[in-house]
């Protein structure tokens, strides 16, 4: 009876193919794992441990891989009979005791893009050029301070006329033109007093006492009588000095753009030799057709007239 109960396992044994991608278990009923190793007699069946798969056994789905994986290499391109969809992403690290046997799809080796070989092959930057790369930003910002124009002395006559102003005139009427013990010239008042230029090159030239108190000067309109207290400057500075602050008035205080190209104007004048405004203005004789005939020389739009 016994006999031939064993018989009959070992049949079944032999026959029973162990589940080829599952893990071998204790076949607890006898006592045996699959591979008819007897285990602890003393531990009850359901305290042993498994021994783990051998390495002996490749399954059936890997062999399968390999040919499918070795038939793509050869460039068939008929896909693992039972990888379909060929999910890409498949879980590589799958364990093997899966009840459904979809192996991963083989990734196939991604085509290294011309740019990427390109990359590999040419030539590394030396280990010598990080310290000069290094040392660029320091180089780079020594280099713009170079370029930044060291502060230039203002030349010209307005600069010139801008420094008489800050000397002369700044401690009566304001270092910004906003008025003192003399008139605000700043927000254009300069301008609504002499709209035009020459009339203030002889007030300046003249002053109040030159002018005469009870006189009246500048424009009609702004109604300007002579009260005292502004000097004259003809005999302190010199003609070009006179029309130099005159001009800076202007353009400073009044905005004026007319007066900058005039600046520019008897500048190029000066430059061409064909004004000199070195001397003094003689104020006991001077006339506002005096000061015209002299600008005269000067083209009103820069150019040589
Ligand atoms: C000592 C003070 C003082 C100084 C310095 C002075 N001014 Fe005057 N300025 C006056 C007074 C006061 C008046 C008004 C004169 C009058 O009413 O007779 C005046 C009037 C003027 C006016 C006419 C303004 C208006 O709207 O009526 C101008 C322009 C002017 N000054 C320019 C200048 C310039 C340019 C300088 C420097 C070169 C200068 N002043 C230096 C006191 C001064």
């Amino acid at each position: 009876m016994i006999s031939s109960l064993f018989n009959t396992w070992a049949q079944g044994a032999r026959t029973r193919q162990p589940a080829a991608n599952l893990p071998s278990v204790p076949d607890r009923r006898f006592g045996l794992t699959q591979h008819g190793r007897r285990l602890d007699p003393n531990t009850p069946p359901h305290r042993q441990t498994p021994p783990g798969p051998t390495l002996t056994e490749i399954p059936e789905h890997l062999l399968k891989r390999a040919k499918a994986a070795k038939a793509k290499a050869a460039g068939a391109d008929a896909p693992a009979a039972d990888s379909p969809a060929a999910p890409v992403e498949a879980v590589p690290a799958a364990p093997v005791a899966e009840t459904k046997s979809t192996p991963p799809a083989e990734i196939p080796p991604e085509p290294v893009a011309p740019y990427m070989a390109a990359a590999d092959v040419r030539k590394k930057i030396p280990w010598w050029a990080a310290g000069a790369l290094l040392l660029l930003p320091i180089w780079a910002i020594s280099y713009v301070g170079t370029l930044e124009r060291p502060p230039q002395e203002a030349t010209g006559i307005l600069a010139e006329g801008q420094h008489i102003y800050e000397t002369r005139c700044a401690s009566c009427h304001g270092a910004n033109g906003g008025g003192g013990s003399g008139y605000k010239l700043a927000d254009g008042e300069v301008l609504i007093t002499f709209p035009t230029l020459e009339p203030m090159i002889e007030w300046l030239a003249k002053g109040s006492a030159g002018i005469g108190l009870g006189n009246p000067y500048g424009d009609p309109a702004r109604g300007r009588i002579v009260a005292g207290g502004m000097p004259g400057w003809a005999d302190i500075l010199t003609t070009e000095e006179l029309i130099g602050v005159v001009l800076h008035e202007r353009a400073a205080f009044g905005g004026s753009e007319e007066a900058l190209l005039q600046a520019e104007a008897i500048e190029y004048a000066v430059e061409m030799g064909e004004l000199d405004l070195q001397g003094h203005l003689d104020p006991s004789t001077l006339t506002v057709a005096e000061i015209q005939a002299i600008l005269a020389a000067v083209g009103e739009d820069g150019s040589d007239s």
